[in-house]
């Protein structure tokens, strides 16, 4: 059991520009912490960086208080399961888990029991004979786990584990992820590009963009805190919707688009004075887009025209627009509407976020 840090850690490639930049990161002994971002944005660099893949170019990276910056991969008490299951194709799965132990010197009876005791909570041990071709992917994922959880280490770092499945089973094998972190209870360092994932599996999230953290809190602050406009946007589907608008008067009205004022919530008035005059961005999630008002705390109406929606069973996503505005809207209450037909929505302002504006940082202007 040991705890991650990194302090002041950057990476670049070459002469390149860095990868990753003044990352401070503390991932707490027993956490699960996940890192999520769009292609590109640096996960697995930093992943790799603890698995001792990667030189830290700059910075201190320490494991459960000791700096690893110079210590070598096998030294360092650590296992990493990759999406590709890298699975040794001509041994059985026996073999296969009991591999990495062999390497290191264990002996026979501890192996055996390691790999019997690891097969029976992944729930493979009729399977330890067979080769990895006679697997399902799942069953194969499954076997990248355990050979990754006979190793008992001190932290488990997972590289998008389980982007080779389908969408049924890699629902599954994430709550199995989930059950085994709580079973095991050691520290968890998972990446995903998935904001699902992300949010299903994390005790905390580290949201990544180009090399720089936006904001690390758990699944429940990212949602309703987003620290700026990337975040607000990335987690969360459909998207929130962001709606570019002008503060006036005393900060208590809002205009937007063509010119259309909405009025806001007192409790929001007081900061928005400081930007009276001021473009900012009103964020809306799409939950907070509705049809009647008696469901908003703060309605706003909005006359807009229903251009088509999607029916998913227990709910329906609504495409609607306003002048150059395209705004979606989420309702539970499913129930067919002609298409390019006026609508009368609201806006329940009372959810409402702001960001700084067009030309800002989109840094949230306030946090409810
Ligand atoms: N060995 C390397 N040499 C040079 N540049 C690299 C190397 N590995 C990664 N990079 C670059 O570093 C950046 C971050 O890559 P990284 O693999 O960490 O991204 P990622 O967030 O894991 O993306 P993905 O979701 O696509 O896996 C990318 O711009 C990538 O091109
Ligand atoms: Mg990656």
């Amino acid at each position: 059991m040991a705890d991650v840090r990194f302090e002041n850690v950057s990476k670049s490639y070459g002469s390149n520009a860095p990868t990753i930049r003044n990352l401070d990161l503390h991932v707490r002994d027993g956490e699960f912490m996940v890192l999520v971002g769009p292609s590109g944005c640096g996960k697995s660099t930093t992943l790799r960086m603890v698995a001792g893949l990667e030189d830290v170019t700059s910075g201190t990276l320490s494991i459960g208080g000791r700096v690893v910056n110079e210590v070598a991969p096998k030294d360092r008490d650590i296992a990493m399961v990759f999406q590709n299951y890298a699975l040794y194709p001509h041994m059985n799965v026996r073999e296969n888990m009991a591999f990495g132990l062999k390497l290191r010197k264990f002996d026979r009876t501890e192996i055996e029991q390691r790999v019997r005791e690891a097969a029976t909570l992944l729930e493979i041990g009729e399977l330890l004979e067979r080769k990895p071709r006679e697997l399902s992917g799942g069953q194969r994922q499954r076997v990248a786990l355990g050979r990754a959880i006979v190793r008992k280490p001190q932290v488990f770092l997972f590289d998008e584990p389980l982007s080779n499945l389908d969408a049924k089973l890699r629902v599954q094998m994430r709550t199995e992820i989930k059950k085994l972190h709580r079973q095991l209870g050691t520290t968890m360092i998972y990446v995903t590009h998935d904001q699902v994932e992300a949010m299903t599996m994390g005790d905390r999230i580290t949201v990544m963009k180009d090399g720089d953290v936006h904001q690390i809190d758990t699944p429940v602050a990212l949602y309703n805190q987003p620290a700026d406009i990337f975040v607000a946007g990335f987690i969360g589907s459909p998207s929130m919707n962001f709606i570019p608008a002008r503060v006036i008067d005393d900060g208590s009205i809002l205009l937007i688009a063509d010119k259309r004022p909405i009025t806001v919530p007192e409790e929001h008035r007081a900061f928005l004075a400081d930007y009276r005059g001021q473009e900012v961005t009103l964020g809306l999630r799409p939950e907070h887009v509705r049809s009647t008002p008696d469901s908003c705390e703060y309605p706003a109406h909005m006359a807009m025209q229903h251009e088509m929606s999607e029916l998913l069973g227990n709910e329906m996503y609504l495409y609607l627009s306003t002048d150059n505005l395209h705004i979606t809207g989420r309702s539970n209450v499913v129930r067919q509407i002609e298409m390019d037909t006026a609508v009368d929505m609201y806006f329940d302002m009372a959810h409402a976020h702001y960001f700084e504006g067009a030309s800002g940082t989109g840094r949230t202007l306030h946090v409810h």
